[in-house]
């Protein structure tokens, strides 16, 4: 198993290019199974999740050449609607499968989702947009099965704003006859995205962005060529690298708009932020202010900056505040801090950050967003932090350490 090495204290200077989205790439790489002809991706991320996908739909007979951060797909040759069991369990996204199989074959079957086990991860939002759009579901023994000889275009009312329940019922009805209309629909920008791609594509959808979302099915979509928009967790990362070592950061390829509850939180805490077209510039004051933080659904605060913004405010002046809203079980950083030195007390969905000194210790990754807060930590502790089970780290960030040490960081990735 491979770990990282970092030795902290290194002010981090210079820049850092952000990759395209991996909450954007995978529903896209999905849904390209409904075009009819050849689809071409540039700025996919060279991520495990992405690989997984691509695994899983070349399994059901699709054609992929990947070079570098470009995909192209031929779908042509789908013949199967089911997806890998053993690929799928390796990751959430999986779970799209089913709104594109659904909508291309009117059949679709795949094992309950993977992915980083923060908390209980059901997918009962999904299943409603599908039994709304005409699907029978069937879930037992742990698999999905979806079917539809037709499906037919309703209003479904999601009871919480999902990102995975509206990609996944937004693409299914994408083909469905007639109109769909989704209130209370999630506004990640990565869904904007998809819809971007999938209108491009041929589709018929209007209002994304916003939490009421109307479709209007279409019979057939076609191959395309797509930029993926950056990854806003990932630039978010940088930006915090930067302030939690007293830096001086480019972030290149930063759509601001993406990350302005962060922006906002940094200027709170006295941090200077300037914003261009091309990124965002991040330089620390020598204090850092003490600031309260309540992760929402797009546009307020990610939950998957959460882990990482709670590693800076160990560096505050005074205590903060965060409250995790929108994951029942996203805390497990916690312990891992701790470890480090860090003061922090949680009761039920919140957790008091004291400040104090931060020292190097060994530490486990425990999902995708605390392993980037463990390094992060590490970058402001005072002697060496071993960050293991980093597989979790690199299913979201295509070569951390590299990019780091770009910067000056004082980080690498050695086998166990
Ligand atoms: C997406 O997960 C992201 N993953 C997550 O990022 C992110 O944390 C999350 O959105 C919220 O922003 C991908 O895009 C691949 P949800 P998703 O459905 O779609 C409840 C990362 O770090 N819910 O919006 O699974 C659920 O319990 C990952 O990149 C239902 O109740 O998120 C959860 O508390 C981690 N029923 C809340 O909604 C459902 O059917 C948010 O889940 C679905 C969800």
């Amino acid at each position: 198993m491979d770990k990282y090495i970092i030795e902290g204290l290194n002010p981090l200077n210079g820049e850092i290019k952000v990759g395209g989205a991996k909450n954007a790439a995978l529903p896209i790489i999905a849904a390209s199974l409904l075009a009819d002809s050849q689809v071409v991706l540039e700025d996919i991320p060279k991520l495990r999740d992405v690989t997984n996908l691509c695994s899983i739909i070349e399994d059901m007979g699709a054609k992929v050449k990947r070079d570098q951060n470009r995909i192209e797909i031929d779908s042509s040759t789908v013949s199967k609607t089911e997806a890998d069991h053993d690929l799928a369990r390796k990751l959430r996204a999986s779970y799209y499968i089913l709104g594109v199989m659904l909508a291309r074959s009117g059949h679709a079957r795949t094992t309950l989702p993977g992915g980083c086990n923060i908390g209980n991860r059901p997918i009962d939002l999904h299943l409603k947009g599908f039994r709304a759009l005409g699907a029978e579901v069937n879930l037992d023994h742990g698999v999905v099965d979806v079917k539809a000889d037709q499906l037919k275009g309703a209003e479904i009312y999601l009871d919480y704003p999902s990102v995975g329940a509206t990609i996944n019922i937004m693409i299914a009805a994408s083909r469905a006859e007639g109109k769909t209309v989704i209130e209370n629909a999630a506004r990640e920008p990565e869904i904007v995205d998809l819809a971007n791609f999938l209108t491009v594509m041929g589709a018929n959808i209007k209002g994304v962005g916003t939490d009421i979302i109307k479709i209007e099915g279409v019979d057939e979509m076609h191959g395309v060529e797509h930029r993926i928009i950056p990854d806003r967790i990932e630039a978010g990362t940088y930006m915090i690298a930067s302030a939690i070592t007293g830096g001086d950061v480019f972030v290149r390829n930063v759509l601001t708009e993406h990350v302005k509850p962060l922006i906002a939180k940094m200027h709170e805490m006295g941090i200077s932020v300037e914003e261009d077209i091309a990124g965002v510039r991040v330089k620390a004051g020598n204090k850092l202010k003490a600031v309260d933080v309540k992760t929402l659904p797009y546009p307020g605060f990610p939950t998957d900056m959460q882990s990482q913004m709670m590693a800076l405010l160990t560096q505050a002046d005074e205590t903060s505040l965060i409250i995790e809203t929108v994951r029942e079980n996203r805390f497990m950083h916690v312990d891992e801090l701790k470890r480090m030195g860090a003061e922090i007390k949680i009761d039920g969905h919140s957790a008091l950050i004291k400040p104090g000194r931060l020292t190097g210790a060994e530490v486990r990754a425990t999902d995708l967003r605390a392993g980037a807060a463990l390094i992060l930590a590490g970058l402001a502790a005072e002697g060496k932090t071993e960050v293991k089970d980093i597989y979790h780290v690199e299913r979201g960030y295509e070569n951390i350490e590299e990019r780091l040490r770009g910067v000056g960081a004082s980080i690498n990735k050695v086998s166990e």
